[in-house]
């Protein structure tokens, strides 16, 4: 039978083939650089895993070898903060936008480390065990959403409400932050949850009824026992002469600028912000794959006081990258229209709609709806909103990039029912509306073969994973 890709190629193809002198494989950009994985192994970010972020040799590959001198720097979709710390060691003034309250605790919390006495913390988490067993009576901290329930053994449950009541009576304001992200980081390792990709798989030996194939997730750590492990690989890393892995005191050869954090949409968010202040944007969006950030961080929400209600707003504001996100088209008519912008809005809904290769994915996904040949009915409505949204905030970041300075955007093409959806082509088409001059697609290399034959070969491919670089005119 005939692939749907081959009735409609035309309009991706042409597209491919504008940009195809732009792609190109970046062997120095492995997928350990891109990803999490090269952060693994340093202080912080291998104290809470933040699977979603790309790694700090990344951020500075692009600011070194871009940019002649530190200046400003912006990440719309901050997560952990990688780009703003490793923008700040090398002396770059750096701001971030997040939406959930998961990142920027891990920011603030990088913050509190770098004010904080070894010896001090190392003191108050020796006595901590001995100051938990005064605690007699304590409230319940940790107030479950329905996502939630059931997240802890018994006894974990109380032992982390009442380590969360002992925080609270903890003096030092850096020490309590230190103390709270340490539980914030063990969370998932004490729960019988594990995150897995769109959603939390939850273990056997819960008392939740689960749906789905049994799973079992071996050793559960009691909260003692992962926060000891914990608090000492924290400790660990902050003794001074681990101080070279880091540099926590800010005590290297770059003028430190403090880093500034908004928490909330970066739909929102951008348009407040001044014509041509920035010199870089080094960002990645969520990826078009229906990966609920809230649900795999639900117990994180919880944590940090998120109520059912919060969670669900949160959901709706992620940019469109699950099948429950709904439209946001007419709060972002209102939103341009209350800052006089109305100008605006109409420009960024023409670019997107003349988009000829984003109207044959928007069709060709409709027409693979109608022919049941989706496993969700809203993946149309999600890849729709998905580029529309990014369509908004890619106007943005090109008005408020200085003429001269750089975008490096990290994202994956995506394929639904067959169809390859061409991420990288498209958003490069919006850029380049917008002022942005596409100067290269680099295309991850791949496990094995000729990349580049295989990158001509449109539609048969392995979908490409790519770090974008945009330069405004
Ligand atoms: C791929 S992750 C970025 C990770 C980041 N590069 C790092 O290294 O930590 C995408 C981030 O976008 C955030 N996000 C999703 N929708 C957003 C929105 N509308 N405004 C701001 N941030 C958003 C998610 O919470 C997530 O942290």
């Amino acid at each position: 039978m005939r692939q749907a890709t081959e009735i409609f190629p035309t309009e991706r193809q042409k597209l491919y083939d504008r940009f195809a002198d732009r792609l190109e494989t970046a062997f120095n950009l492995s997928r350990r650089v891109v990803s999490f994985q090269a952060n693994k192994d340093e202080p912080i970010y291998r104290w809470f895993k933040y699977k979603e972020g790309f790694s700090s040799d990344l951020v500075r590959h692009f600011l070194t070898s871009y940019s002649k001198k530190p200046g400003k720097v912006l990440d719309p979709f901050a997560g952990v903060g990688t780009t703003l710390f490793a923008a700040q060691e090398l002396g770059w003034e750096s701001y971030g936008i997040e939406l959930l309250p998961v990142g920027v605790f891990a920011i603030e919390a990088r913050q509190a480390f770098n004010n904080i006495e070894q010896e001090e913390l190392k003191q108050s988490a020796g006595d901590l065990w001995t100051e938990l067993k005064k605690i007699e009576s304590y409230e319940t901290y940790f107030h479950h959403i329905s996502i939630s329930r059931d997240a802890f053994p018994d006894d974990t449950e109380i032992a982390l409400n009442k380590f969360l009541a002992y925080c609270d009576t903890i003096k030092n304001k850096n020490i309590q932050t230190v103390f709270r992200f340490a539980a914030f980081s063990v969370l998932e390792e004490i729960s019988y949850t594990r995150k897995d990709g769109q959603y939390l798989r939850w273990d056997y030996r819960s008392k939740r009824d689960l749906a789905g194939k049994p799973f079992n997730k071996g050793k559960i750590r009691t909260f003692e026992q992962a926060m000891k492990h914990k608090l000492s690989e924290i400790v660990a890393d902050l003794l001074p002469q681990n101080n070279s892995l880091f540099d926590l005191n800010g005590s290297n050869e770059h003028e430190q600028h403090p880093i500034k954090v908004t928490q909330g949409s970066c739909l929102e968010e951008l348009p407040n912000l001044q014509d041509a202040f920035f010199d870089f944007i080094v960002t990645s969006p969520p990826y078009c794959n229906r990966y609920d950030y809230t649900r795999t961080y639900a117990l994180e929400l919880v944590f940090l006081g998120c109520d059912n209600d919060r969670v669900r707003n949160l959901r709706q504001e992620l940019l469109s990258c699950t099948v429950e996100n709904k439209e946001k088209i007419d709060y972002l008519n209102q939103l341009y229209l209350s800052i006089g912008r109305q100008g605006t809005y109409d420009h960024v809904l023409n670019v997107y709609n003349s988009s000829a290769a984003m109207s044959e994915v928007n069709s060709v996904l409709d027409e693979l709806n109608k022919l049941d040949k989706l496993n969700n009915n809203n993946i149309p409505r999600m890849v729709k909103n998905y580029f529309l949204e990014l369509c908004f905030v890619i106007y943005e970041i090109a008005r408020i990039t200085k003429s001269g300075g750089y975008c490096v955007m990290v994202n994956d093409n995506v394929r639904y029912g067959g169809e390859e959806i061409p991420v990288d082509l498209i958003l490069s088409e919006f850029a380049e509306q917008f002022g942005f001059d596409i100067k290269k697609i680099f295309v991850l290399p791949r496990g094995k073969g000729n990349s580049s034959q295989q990158m001509g070969n449109y539609g048969r491919t392995e979908i490409r994973k790519c770090v974008y670089l945009w330069q405004k005119r």
